[in-house]
C-alpha cells in the first residue's frame, strides 16, 4: 500500500481493508525509503493492531534506524506489546556504516522466526563475506552517541540538498531520515519520472531514482523522484550546478 506526500501518512484504513484471510506477513518498513518518513508509535501501533487481530507476522526493515533526522525519533515495532514474538526486524551495517556495498546485515526477533531465516538463507546466499562482518561487529560495538552523529552529518545533506532543489523551483517533501529526498519534477515539464531519470545522466550527469518504480503503478507518483544526500558536499553542490541547466 502506499503513503502519499507531502506528509507520507500510514492509512491505516487502507492496511485494514487489504488484509484477507490469505494474508500471512505485513511487510513494513520505516524509516521508509524512498520518502524518508519515519512512522509514529501511534501509526506503528494500528499496524500492529492489524497484525495482532489477524495473527500475522511483521517483517520490519529498518535499515535506516540510526540514520533519523532533528527531533524524529525511531521506534521499532517488535517494542509494542505483543510484537516481539511476532516480529522479525532487519537491520544493515551497509546503512549504519555508511558501506553500503558491502551487504552485512542482521535479522532478530524470536527464536522460532529467526530459524526460519537461516534457513532461506542457507539456501540464497548460504554466507556474506566473513572479513566485512567482522568490520560491523567492530562497529557495532561504538557508542550510542557515534552512531546518533551520523544522522546529525546527513540531517545537514538532506538540508542542502532540499534547499538546493527548492531553489530551482522544485517542490521538495520534507525527509524526517534516510538517505533520500523526493522531489516533484513537474515544474521542469517533466511528465514521466521514468523516462526524465533514464535521459538525466547523459543529459547532466546526475543520476536519481524514480519513485515509481517502488510503486505497483505509477499512478500519483508519475513526477516524483529520489535524490540521494548521502554525498560529499561538493558532490551535491556540483549536482545541483548540473540540475540548473535544465
Ligand atoms: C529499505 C531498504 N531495505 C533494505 C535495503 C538493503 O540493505 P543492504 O544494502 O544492507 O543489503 C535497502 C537498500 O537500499 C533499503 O533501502
Amino acid at each position: 500500500m502506499r503513503i502519499h506526500a507531502p506528509d507520507y501518512a500510514l492509512d491505516a484504513a487502507a492496511l485494514r481493508a487489504a488484509v484477507t484471510d490469505r494474508t500471512r506477513m505485513i511487510v513494513l518498513n520505516t524509516p521508509h525509503n524512498p520518502t524518508g518518513a519515519v512512522l509514529s508509535t501511534a501509526e506503528l501501533e494500528s499496524v500492529a493492531a492489524v497484525a495482532r487481530e489477524n495473527d500475522l507476522v511483521v517483517l520490519s526493515d529498518e535499515v535506516y534506524e540510526h540514520l533519523v533526522f532533528d527531533d524524529e525519533r525511531h521506534v521499532p515495532i517488535a517494542t509494542l506489546p505483543g510484537m516481539f514474538e511476532r516480529t522479525i526486524t532487519v537491520g544493515s551495517g551497509g546503512k549504519t556504516f555508511s558501506v553500503t556495498g558491502w551487504k552485512i546485515g542482521w535479522a532478530t526477533g524470536p527464536a522460532d522466526l529467526v530459524a526460519k531465516v537461516l534457513g532461506v538463507k542457507q539456501w540464497f546466499s548460504f554466507a556474506a563475506g566473513t572479513p566485512l562482518q567482522h568490520g560491523i561487529a567492530a562497529g557495532l560495538t561504538l557508542p550510542d552517541s557515534r552512531l546518533a552523529a551520523l544522522g546529525a552529518d546527513l540531517a545537514r545533506k538532506r538540508d542542502l540538498l532540499t534547499d538546493g532543489l527548492r531553489e530551482l523551483g522544485l517542490e521538495v517533501f520534507h525527509s524526517k531520515a534516510t538517505y533520500f529526498v523526493t522531489a516533484d519534477v513537474a515544474p521542469l515539464g517533466v511528465t514521466d519520472s521514468l523516462e526524465f531519470c533514464r535521459s538525466l545522466p547523459e543529459r547532466v550527469g546526475v543520476a536519481a531514482v524514480p519513485n515509481q518504480v517502488f510503486h505497483a503503478s505509477p499512478e500519483g507518483v508519475e513526477t516524483q523522484v529520489r535524490f540521494a544526500c548521502c554525498k560529499r558536499d561538493e558532490i551535491l553542490a556540483d549536482a545541483l550546478l548540473r540540475l540548473r541547466k535544465l
